[in-house]
């Protein structure tokens, strides 16, 4: 049995803050911004709209592409390091919003890495057999926890969800191979201190240009492909720079890699499932193709699946 993705879904808040807008808070410039992150502006979520209402609207998308309702499903995943609170997780409010009264539901935390973390473990309770669908979240409000003085963490980071649902598909697809790792030793370059993010970006750059490259050639050659064989390359939407850096190590085209850091910045746990959705609304990823998903974040974590597009 092959686990893979059969729907995608995502949400971004409708309120844009340009790197204009930007230059108004903290001492930056779009220059300084663009150059360094290729980010160009993000998306901030109204104060009454939480981590788990973005969710929500990403997840009825992905539900609908999958062509099932709440109730088929067997799990709900989210990877959020920003819930609505500490308990009732996302996940169980997502239970009820959708009526999903089979399923079980859990949040896992794992920063940027969380929805491959997700995909990962949805993977094994669909190949074991013991469940059928299983909805995966990523979904972030880092502006809750942005220090809004701090012009070193505020221009990167942005709000948004992405979903995808994972379901049993043919031997020939589904996900080949993946790789998760974790390093609580470089934890403390990318934490929550008291209320806000704190980020030692060069630390966090190095491990990231050397991680994200390197995870990226693991699960290729682990699935038994060349590097030039991956389709389309979808990378945590962090920096351009670390972006390009596992683009370039693969050897692939420019066109074969999601780009959308521009448009929404660091979107956290969002930022996979948003440009893999996006992906496959605009026919970037097609039947068959393989597709590389890599990402990088706090604790610090990473992780990478290659996998084979379709049922
Ligand atoms: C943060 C990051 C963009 C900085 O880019 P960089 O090319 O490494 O920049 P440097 O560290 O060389 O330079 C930083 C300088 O720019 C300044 N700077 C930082 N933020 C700035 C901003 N928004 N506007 C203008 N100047 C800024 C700093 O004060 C520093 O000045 P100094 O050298 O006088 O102290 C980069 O380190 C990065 O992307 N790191 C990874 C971050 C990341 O991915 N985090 C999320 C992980 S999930």
């Amino acid at each position: 049995m092959k686990a893979g993705i059969i729907g995608t879904g995502h949400y971004a808040p409708e309120k844009v803050l340009t790197n204009a807008d930007m230059e108004k808070i903290v001492d930056t410039s779009d220059e300084w911004i663009r150059t360094r992150t290729g980010i160009e502006e993000r998306r901030i979520a109204h104060d009454n709209e939480d981590t788990s209402d973005m969710a929500f609207k990403a997840a009825e998308q992905a539900l609908e592409e999958a062509e099932i309702t709440g109730e088929d499903l067997d799990l709900i995943l989210v990877a959020t390091v920003t819930p609505d609170q500490p308990f009732p997780t996302v996940s169980c409010k997502l239970q009820e919003r959708l009526g999903a009264t089979k399923a079980a539901a859990m949040d896992i935390s794992a920063a940027c890495a969380g929805f491959m973390y997700g995909v990962i473990t949805a993977k094994q309770f669909i190949e074991t057999g013991a469940y059928q669908h299983v909805l995966i979240i990523g979904a972030d409000k880092l502006s809750k926890i942005t220090d809004w003085t701090d012009r070193n963490t505020c221009v990167l980071f942005g709000d948004g969800a992405g979903a995808a649902v994972m379901g049993p598909v043919s031997e020939d697809k589904g996900v080949l191979s993946f790789e998760l790792g974790a390093d609580g030793s470089g934890g403390k370059h990318l934490e929550q201190n008291d209320d806000y993010i704190f980020m030692n970006g060069r630390e966090v750059f190095k491990f990231a240009v050397r991680q994200m490259p390197e995870s990226s050639v693991h699960v290729v050659e682990k699935a038994g492909y060349a590097k030039e064989d991956v389709d389309y390359l979808i990378p945590h939407q962090a920096n351009i720079r670390i972006m390009e850096a596992a683009r370039q190590r693969l050897g692939i085209e420019e066109d074969r890699m999601a780009v959308n850091v521009n448009k929404y910045g660091n979107t956290s746990a969002a930022s996979i499932p948003i440009a893999l959705s996006e992906g496959v609304k605009n026919d970037k990823i097609k039947d068959n193709d393989l597709v590389v998903l890599v990402g990088f974040g706090g604790g610090l974590t990473w992780g990478a699946v290659a996998l084979k597009w379709g049922k």
